[in-house]
């Protein structure tokens, strides 16, 4: 098979390993890619978003199916541009089309979803700016703190959790009538504040089955000890220790069941990846939202673990026969420690130039934000650069060789966190 994988992250660099490593595979393509990727596959330099080049790039390379790394080609429609393009059609796609990726492109839809399918969530209401003032008075009935959610995708940035009922009031007037995340905010959830522990679930489903993928928890903030400001994820583990046997069959019997059930009763044909946040509420689990894709650097940490094909199991994921395939995943814990930019996820330095990972040896080095320069060094081109994933029989184990490896790379102003896992040790 021919299998083009589209994105350039952490993400993807692991998609691209994985795949690498199954007897179906004949060419892999990354889309654009990075330094990783580019060792284990051939990178092409299009747009994601831009679905002609991608068109022009299948039909090429005689790609036979299509893995979408990121959010925005699938909220976009690529795979129902894939399905109405004749010469497309019999290309799979692993990822939902428009209806489904609306779970995370609309906070408002997701919540409607949950709601009539009975899916423990947080209550809410969704406002515009016509109903404004009535969201401001649905705040004076709330206690603190208050949760408002931009409608659309935000680029990770659309959520406020606020102490201060007013100035929740001045941010949801900002967010509907100023354009606070641009047209993402032209409507706003406002929601209650659950207070707990978050882990991820994902699953993987052809629509009419499904297989749950090992558990994850990511470390957002910037600073050690969850300080500072948010990112894409400074690090992550899996599985989730506090997520025993009851707390995951209580997720499948009360959240994963009654999703796919939910997408099937609305019509909506599902084929991917889905991304469940959580929060564990005194042992009860609450969708907190929806990804359609799978979440990084959760990835690096949950595909390793996985010991079954991954093409096999996609090709069940497009044929609609994942029930069939064959499942496992090792028992071992695996870690993965992001090293970033100096001053991400501000503004930061690209073009440092990246040694000492090539020799490490008991860690997997996934490349994130790097590319190879005119010299054929390797520099960095992002604000998340590498995430250095490793193994162990405790969470203590795999983050120690991942921390003694990071010792041996190098790159200007080279920062990470140096307490992943702190909370579950
Ligand atoms: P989201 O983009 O919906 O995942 O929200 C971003 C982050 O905000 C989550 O990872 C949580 O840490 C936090 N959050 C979102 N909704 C709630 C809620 N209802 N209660 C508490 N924290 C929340
Ligand atoms: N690490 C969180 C995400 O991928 O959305």
């Amino acid at each position: 098979m021919n299998i083009l994988i589209l994105g350039s992250g952490g993400r993807e660099h692991a998609f691209a390993k994985k795949i690498s490593e199954s007897e179906r595979i004949n060419n892999l393509f990354v889309a654009p890619g990075n330094a990783g990727t580019e060792t284990i596959a051939t990178n092409i330099s299009i747009s994601l978003t831009d679905f002609h080049a991608v068109k022009e790039m299948v039909l090429e390379n005689n790609i036979d199916m299509v893995v979408v790394g990121p959010e925005a080609p699938l909220v976009e429609g690529i795979h129902d541009f894939f399905l109405g393009d004749e010469a497309l059609r019999n290309v799979s796609v692993i990822g939902p089309k428009k209806d489904g990726a609306l779970l995370e492109g609309s906070k408002d839809f997701s919540k409607q979803f949950m709601e009539k399918h009975q899916i423990p969530t947080a209550k809410y209401k969704s406002f515009t700016s016509k109903t404004l003032e009535e969201g401001k008075l649905f705040l004076d009935t709330l206690q603190p703190p208050f949760v408002l959610k931009a409608d659309g995708l935000a680029a990770g940035k659309g959520v406020l959790i606020l102490n201060d009922v007013n100035e929740a009031k001045i941010e949801l007037e900002e967010m509907l009538s100023n354009n606070k995340f641009g047209k993402a905010s032209s409507k706003v959830v406002i929601e209650e504040f659950l207070d707990g522990i978050e882990l991820s679930v994902f699953v993987l489903t052809d629509g009419k089955s499904y297989k749950v993928l090992p558990s994850a928890k990511d470390y957002k903030r910037i600073g050690e000890g969850d300080t500072g400001l948010n990112t894409g994820g400074m690090g992550a583990i899996s599985p989730v220790p506090f997520a025993n046997d009851q707390f995951l069959s209580k997720v499948e019997e009360t959240i994963i069941k009654p999703t796919i059930k939910g997408l099937q009763l609305d019509g909506i044909d599902y084929r991917g990846f889905i991304f469940i946040g959580l929060m564990n509420v005194n042992g009860k689990p609450f969708v907190i939202e929806y990804n359609v894709r799978m979440g990084d650097p959760e990835t690096e940490v949950v595909l390793p673990r996985i010991q079954s094909d991954l093409v096999d199991l996609f090709e069940g994921v497009a044929n609609q026969t994942l029930e069939m395939k064959t499942y496992s995943v090792t028992t071992q814990t695996a870690t993965t420690v992001m090293l970033v930019s100096g001053g991400y996820p501000e503004s930061y330095e690209k073009g440092k130039e990246i040694t000492g990972y090539d020799s490490i040896k008991d860690s997997i080095v996934y490349h994130a934000g790097t590319t190879s320069d005119q010299e054929g060094k390797v520099v960095t081109s992002g604000g998340r650069v590498m995430a250095i994933t490793s193994f162990g029989n405790s969470i203590e184990e795999a983050l120690d060789k991942s921390y003694r490896n990071i010792d041996k790379i190098a790159f200007d102003k080279m920062n990470f966190r140096s307490d992943i896992g702190f909370d579950l040790k």
